[in-house]
């Protein structure tokens, strides 16, 4: 049979692609829109342009040798005196102190505990001091764009007394939210666990960055040990107001001029100065706290991502445009989901299966359509 393409074909075949692409150009992915959470203290839904999930698990961030290895995260290197640190001792931050302990590639190091180890971003203060410091440790975003959002971690913390276990979001030292643990406090046999959320304000400035002294400290006793196993830690910061939770469920919020006005980065850390106020140790063996995943919904400062936004939503009041961010569920990831994170920017963060670059939904719609476009051809032509 000798195949012709008439000009009729020609015209036929790109109504069917003019059709098609009308039909995908009204769909251009789900979630294009954004994130949805609605704060449950006033029944306000906000909604959040970008996201950076990482499932600590399965995903290495200090480099298993492939691609983007960082995945949008940066351990960190430097030295701090014990002036700087506010303590009698310095500290030490260091990358070996930062262990991926994926399922995948187990880590083991030097130190007692190492057979009961989690999977999951390990950050070690370790017990053996360094010219009077003490190794800690820190993991930072690599963005520093995170203007309003709501950042959620997966946390083990260790149990061993003298350490801060801190996730929070940093500007500078006047603008700065943290949910803190001080393993100190924890009192297995009374059944004491707190957590500190704190502001660091002007007003936290004037009190010597001593949080224990400002009002913009909120001590909540959790009811569970956050020591013996993995719970969400949760704060929303928004325009004037951040809320604070443990495993969804609100604990603290707070108003007023203690709240960030500017972006910044998230960061998680691992760290004792010896302060009797505060982290209170060093510890006498090496301290483990553990993260599972981070998931960070959130609007950025930056000029490009506001272009991508206002390029790829359309219609927010379209199905399926904005997404409803799952509360308080650990193994659900956008980015392990087929298209519900169209154009974001590409950290390979859900670790599915160890498929690393899983989340261009919107590359994988084209080539839906040429599927489409090719197969619609072919029956035209074979009608010849
Ligand atoms: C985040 O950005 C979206 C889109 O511009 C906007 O509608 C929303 O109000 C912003 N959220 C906050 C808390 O500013
Ligand atoms: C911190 O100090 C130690 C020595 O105490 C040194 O080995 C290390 O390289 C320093 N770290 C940085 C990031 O400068
Ligand atoms: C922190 O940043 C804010 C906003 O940019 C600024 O007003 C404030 O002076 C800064 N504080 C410090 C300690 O640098
Ligand atoms: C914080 O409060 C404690 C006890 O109330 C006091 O001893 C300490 O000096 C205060 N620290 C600062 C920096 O004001
Ligand atoms: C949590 O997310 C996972 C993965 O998407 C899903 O299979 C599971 O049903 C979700 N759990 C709940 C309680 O919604
Ligand atoms: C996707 O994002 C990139 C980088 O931010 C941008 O240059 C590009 O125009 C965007 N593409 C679409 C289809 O929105």
């Amino acid at each position: 049979m000798k195949l012709r393409l008439s000009v009729q074909a020609l015209v036929a075949s790109s109504r069917v692609f003019a059709v098609l692409s009308l039909l995908f150009g009204s769909v251009t992915g789900d979630c294009e829109c954004g994130y949805s959470m609605t704060t449950s203290s006033d029944n306000v839904q906000h909604v959040f342009t970008d996201l950076h999930e990482t499932d600590f698990i399965h995903i290495d961030i200090t480099g298993d040798g492939k691609g983007d290895a960082s995945h949008g995260w940066a351990p960190q290197g430097y030295n701090i005196s014990s002036q700087v640190s506010r303590g009698p001792f310095g500290e030490s931050f260091a990358v070996r102190n930062v262990m991926s302990n994926t399922i995948k590639n187990p880590k083991i190091f030097d130190g007692p505990g190492t057979l009961g180890l989690d999977a999951g971003l390990l950050l070690l203060v370790r017990n053996v001091m360094q010219d009077d410091r003490v190794p800690v440790s820190e993991v930072s975003t690599t963005g520093l764009d995170y203007f309003y959002g709501t950042f959620r971690a997966g946390i083990k913390t260790t149990d061993v007394p003298g350490t801060c276990s801190a996730f929070f979001w940093y500007q500078n030292d006047t603008q700065e939210i943290d949910i803190e643990f001080l393993s100190a406090q924890f009192d297995k046999e009374k059944g004491l666990f707190p957590v500190n959320f704190v502001l660091q304000s002007k007003e936290a400035a004037a009190a010597g960055y001593d949080a224990a002294n400002t009002t913009g400290l909120r001590r909540v006793n959790l009811p569970f040990d956050p020591s013996t196993d993995f719970h969400e830690y949760r704060f929303d910061f928004l325009p004037g107001k951040v809320f604070f939770y443990a495993d969804g469920n609100l604990l603290a919020e707070a108003t007023g001029s203690g709240v960030p006005t500017t972006a910044g980065h998230l960061l998680l850390s691992h760290w004792s100065n010896g302060n009797p106020g505060w982290s209170h140790g060093p510890p006498t063996v090496d301290a483990v706290t553990t993260v599972s995943y981070v998931k960070a919904y959130f609007n950025s400062s930056l000029a490009q991502r506001h272009q991508d936004f206002a390029s790829r939503c359309k219609d927010p009041s379209a199905s399926g445009a904005v997404c409803a961010i799952p509360d308080h569920n650990a193994t659900f990831f956008f980015s392990a989901g087929d298209n519900l994170t169209p154009n974001q920017t590409e950290y390979g963060g859900a670790g599915n299966e160890g498929d690393e670059d899983n989340d261009n939904g919107a590359s994988e719609l084209v080539a839906k359509a040429w599927v489409f476009w090719l197969a619609f051809g072919i029956v035209i032509f074979a009608s010849f």
